[in-house]
């Protein structure tokens, strides 16, 4: 597509799009709206929608034009002001904090073993709920807050209240409506995560580990930013590798010849790579403009308040042949699944330790005749994170 930079046109309006519709299934959405321009107008959503991948790539690699600092973010609200809604160089100070503790390195010496213990755990309890079972609320999701528990630190909680912590954190960074409710149960899990903190740091000072918190509680960050990270972190490191599971095992369940191939050759990274391609865990994230500018021909005013839409950049026609469809035979693009820029995911690697090594096919490994239940098709659902929420199995 050619672009006309000097003469930036205004952005469509897209009045037509519902917060309801883009949760039951965006994609028909990204397609109506990829027809006219990169980049809409919501106002269901109060945003600049960017569904582009080069307009999403574009933000993402220049924070001086777009800021994320959002005024009046609710994460902030929910959790604090954490290194993702600050630039640098504040935020690379608070980056470079969390170490190694993420890296290949500490997953190999500390953290595949507890991806292996909470694999066997939650296999067994996918066994005792016996076939029909939903593999996301039995596994997945007990699964990942479970690695997510030992790697933060928190030896104080159980991996039950790292889910409720999640869940209602976030659904404190989306509360748009303003519930009451989703503040008080959001400001309830923001407290009990800072007693959890404060109770654990001593210990930790005097017991040093490779967690995240001893190596936070080292590092000198002050309280509140320590307070705000771990909450960006726990809300951030749950979702989307339980998401992942479920979404790659659905796709392979219902790509016969694909989980053939998978399963002849070990293709599990392409399978997970692909999956979050084509539906991004996280599908959406905020940035702003910090002044008046241009994005692909399109004139973005200063303030405006941007949808990263990585779910629908992630199917750009543009980049990726025959996008709807899930295809791990697929020409290699990059994917923004997990981001770009200084905010590239921190969890990248653990996620891809934990599911491409351990669940994935310890899951096809141990459970023969992994299906689908004919008679409960999965649910998805989810827009700013977007997965499979129930996944009905049976097995032999
Ligand atoms: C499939 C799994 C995952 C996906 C798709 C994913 C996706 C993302 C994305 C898109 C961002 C950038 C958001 C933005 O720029 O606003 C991000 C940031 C982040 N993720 Fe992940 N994530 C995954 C797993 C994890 C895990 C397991 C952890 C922790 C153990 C984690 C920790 C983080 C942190 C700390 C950041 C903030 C990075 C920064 O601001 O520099 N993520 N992730």
């Amino acid at each position: 597509m050619t672009v006309d930079t000097t003469h930036p046109r205004s952005i469509p309006s897209a009045d037509w799009v519902t917060i309801p519709d883009l949760y039951a299934d965006p994609y028909p959405i990204y397609r109506r709206l990829r027809a006219e321009a990169p980049i809409h107008w919501v106002p269901a959503v109060n945003r600049y929608l960017v569904i582009g991948y080069e307009a999403c790539h574009t933000i993402e690699l220049d924070q001086e034009r777009f800021t994320a600092d959002e005024t009046n973010s609710l994460m902030k609200r929910s959790m604090g002001h954490s290194m993702l809604r600050k630039d640098d160089p504040e935020h690379d100070v608070e980056r470079k904090a969390y170490g190694g503790v993420l890296r290949p390195k500490a997953i190999k010496q500390e953290w595949n073993q507890v991806f292996e213990r909470s694999f066997a755990t939650y296999l067994e309890r996918l066994r005792e709920a016996g076939p029909g079972a939903d593999l996301v609320t039995e596994f997945a999701a007990p699964f990942a807050a479970e690695n997510l528990r030992v790697i933060m630190g928190f030896e104080n909680a159980t991996q039950e209240d790292v889910q409720r912590w999640s869940q209602t954190l976030i659904d404190g960074t989306g509360n748009y409506a303003d519930d009451p409710d989703v503040w008080a149960a959001a400001e309830r899990s923001s407290r009990e995560v800072d007693v959890a903190i404060d109770e654990m740091l001593p210990i930790l000072r005097d017991r040093p580990n490779g967690s995240l918190l001893s190596a936070l509680g080292a590092s000198g960050m002050p309280l509140e930013s320590l307070r705000a990270n771990f909450k960006m972190t726990i809300g951030g490191g749950l979702n989307e590798p339980r998401d992942a599971i479920a979404t790659t095992t659905w796709a392979l369940l219902s790509h016969p010849t694909q989980l053939a191939s998978v399963l002849a050759d070990g293709r599990w990274s392409e399978a997970f790579e692909e999956s979050i391609r084509w539906v991004a865990p996280i599908s959406m994230y905020p940035r702003e403009a910090t002044r008046d500018t241009e994005l692909c021909g399109l004139h973005i005013p200063r303030g405006a308040r941007l949808g990263v839409a990585v779910g629908a950049a992630n199917r750009d026609p543009e980049v990726f042949v025959d996008a709807e469809s899930y295809d791990i035979d697929r020409p290699r693009k990059p994917h923004l699944a997990f981001g770009g820029g200084n905010h590239f995911c921190a969890g990248a690697w653990v996620a891809r330790a934990s599911v491409v090594n351990v669940a994935l096919p310890g899951l096809f490994r141990e459970l023969p005749g992994l299906r689908l239940d004919p008679d409960r098709p999965a649910v998805c659902g989810g827009w700013v994170f977007r997965g499979v929420t129930s996944l009905p199995v049976l097995w032999d």
